[in-house]
């Protein structure tokens, strides 16, 4: 295995309309993230990943660009962008952006021209089609759902067809099968890379293919969503292997795809195995969802299904052991808050530094979501109004109409909008908790004054400084090698409250002890020679005769001594 400087990282991504507002106008900006890099080098990041701050009308907020070659004007200007990066890499931060390769926003000039008429030479950039006859009125070439609901196909009264869209209506997908749409995504990259940062995150990157557009079958909806019709299929790795040859390969830069859809470990391996010649890594979902979040709708109290939790991670640490590298990191801007998904509200901090430390012991490349290393939670949504992601808003008029009852159907959208992670950043207890000066364009967390970074920096034993820790212990200490690319091995498999694990290389050995239990565990420590405590979540350990009394939410590293 060829080392590299991204398996030495430590990634934080950024949401940049909720991380920091500088020029008051309630919206996070380029400028705030520059304000914030020493914040993030003491944190002890050495990578982050900038969601997209082009040019765009913001339909999702900036996933749906305009100009590729531009700065959205609430986040700033490309004279800010190349402070950023100067001043990023002057504190030994790389920088990732997001790299949005399936769709560009409906007010992008290919789309504008590709529109207007059937023979326009723009016309292929994009994926049209005839509107299918039945019963004598024209509707959708397929019945396919889209991911933000309804169907992925619109209707363009100009031409009288439909363009694909598996996002949303203002999000046309682009034509992977033109190579000119090809070379003009590569020369996206190009220019960004000239700029001078050091890779991409790849949105959506597994939907570049899809198959024949013929309709789902005894569907139980309109439009079902299956994202079969358009994940992971064949094409999709010709392309990859097409910019890794033309594009990644000529530079050391950093390239993670996002292959959400149950990805297989089978196709994982096929976009960031070390030989596969496409990614450096993939951002899967397994282990997002592993607790019962539908039922507690019917007031049942959330909890995590451990089994499911610890298969999913454990299953793509084994299949990568020696052949490829995956990132870790618990969730992001699209899904629920770490704290309201896994945590656990009577012991927030012990709760907090045991998922924290279960992830960022593992062999990988941790990636912190913003707010994570505080304990930012899901916002309690009172209204609808207060959603601005599309996909809550639609989900919500979905659930209106199975059931009229409002307040249900904003319960079952909230607890899993994307909505949750993206309100601003708590920086402090003072106005519009430190994020700005003027009133933000998300709500803030009521939450604020309890959690927010002065008052984790203020405390020593807060999770803030646990973070902190396991990234030294990460990058600078005498466990570097071993936590970085020791071998990883689950141990108690089936034990349904212990995500134990060790990690070894030929001279060191760690044992990783993370109780999800609220009550005392005991857990038999007879057969391991303990040599010391590396890092923990409380002071004290109860140890007799053997035994260790694991308390609620304990989490511990013990140094172990072993012929090896
Ligand atoms: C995945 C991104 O993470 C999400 O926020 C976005 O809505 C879709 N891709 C479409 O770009």
């Amino acid at each position: 295995m060829t080392k590299k400087w991204w398996m030495e990282s430590v990634g934080y991504q950024i949401y940049p309309k909720s991380f920091f507002d500088t020029n008051y106008d309630g919206i996070g900006d380029i400028n705030g993230i520059i304000q914030k890099l020493e914040y993030l080098s003491s944190l002890g990041v050495n990578l982050i990943w900038i969601c997209p701050f082009y040019d765009s009308p913001m339909d999702d907020h900036g996933y749906d660009v305009r100009n590729f070659f531009d700065i959205a004007k609430e986040f700033g200007t490309m004279d800010d962008v190349k402070r950023l990066i100067e001043k990023a890499h002057g504190l030994g931060i790389k920088i990732i952006l997001d790299y949005v390769l399936n769709h560009t926003s409906d007010e992008h000039p290919w789309f504008i021209e590709s529109r207007k008429s059937k023979d326009n030479p723009y016309r292929d950039y994009y994926i049209w089609h005839e509107g299918k006859l039945q019963e004598g009125k024209k509707i959708e070439p397929t019945n396919w759902g889209s991911f933000f609901g309804g169907s992925c196909w619109k209707h363009d009264e100009l031409t009288d067809s439909y363009y694909m869209k598996i996002f949303s209506d203002k999000m046309p997908d682009l034509n992977w099968q033109n190579e000119k749409v090809r070379n003009e995504m590569i020369n996206v990259g190009q220019k960004w890379l000239d700029l001078g940062i050091d890779g991409f995150r790849l949105d959506a990157v597994s939907h570049l293919d899809r198959s024949e557009f013929v309709d789902i079958i005894n569907a139980p909806d309109r439009y079902p969503l299956d994202w079969h019709r358009f994940s992971n299929l064949p094409k999709v790795h010709d392309y990859l292997k097409e910019l890794n040859k033309k594009l990644f390969s000529k530079s050391d830069c950093l390239t993670i795809g996002e292959v959400g859809g149950e990805a297989s470990i089978e196709s994982g391996l096929k976009y960031a195995a070390f030989e596969a010649n496409e990614l450096s890594m993939v951002f899967n979902f397994d282990h997002n969802w592993c607790n019962n979040i539908y039922e507690v709708l019917s007031t049942k109290k959330l909890k995590t299904n451990l089994l499911c939790l610890k298969k999913a991670l454990n299953k793509w640490q084994i299949a990568f052991k020696d052949k490829g590298w995956v990132p870790l990191n618990w969730l992001n801007h699209d899904q629920p808050r770490l704290m309201s998904q896994y945590g656990n509200h009577q012991y927030p901090l012990a709760s907090g530094k045991m998922l924290a430390t279960v992830l960022h012991m593992m062999r990988g490349t941790p990636f912190i979501y913003q707010g994570e290393e505080i304990g930012m939670t899901n916002f309690l949504f009172d209204d609808v109004s207060q959603f601005k992601d599309i996909s809550s808003v639609n989900a919500y008029h979905r659930y209106l109409l199975d059931d009229s009852d409002p307040v249900k159907a904003l319960k079952k959208a909230a607890i899993r909008s994307r909505d949750n992670p993206r309100t601003p950043m708590q920086w402090s207890a003072s106005y519009y908790a430190g994020f700005s000066v003027v009133n933000p364009w998300m709500p803030i967390n009521y939450n604020y004054k309890k959690i927010n970074v002065e008052k984790n920096i203020k405390h020593k034993n807060s999770l803030w400084y646990h973070y902190q820790k396991l990234i030294e212990l990460r990058r600078f200490s005498e466990y570097h090698d071993v936590i970085t690319y020791g071998n990883y091995e689950m141990i108690d498999d089936n034990d349904e409250y212990l995500f134990n694990y060790l990690r070894y290389n030929h001279n060191q050995k760690l044992l990783v002890l993370n109780s999800f239990a609220s009550q005392r565990i005991e857990y038999d420590l007879s057969s391991f020679k303990i040599m010391k405590k590396v890092i923990g979540n409380y002071k004290k350990q109860s140890i007799k005769n053997g035994k260790i009394k694991l308390k609620p939410f304990e989490s511990i590293v013990f140094e172990l001594k072993e012929e090896l």
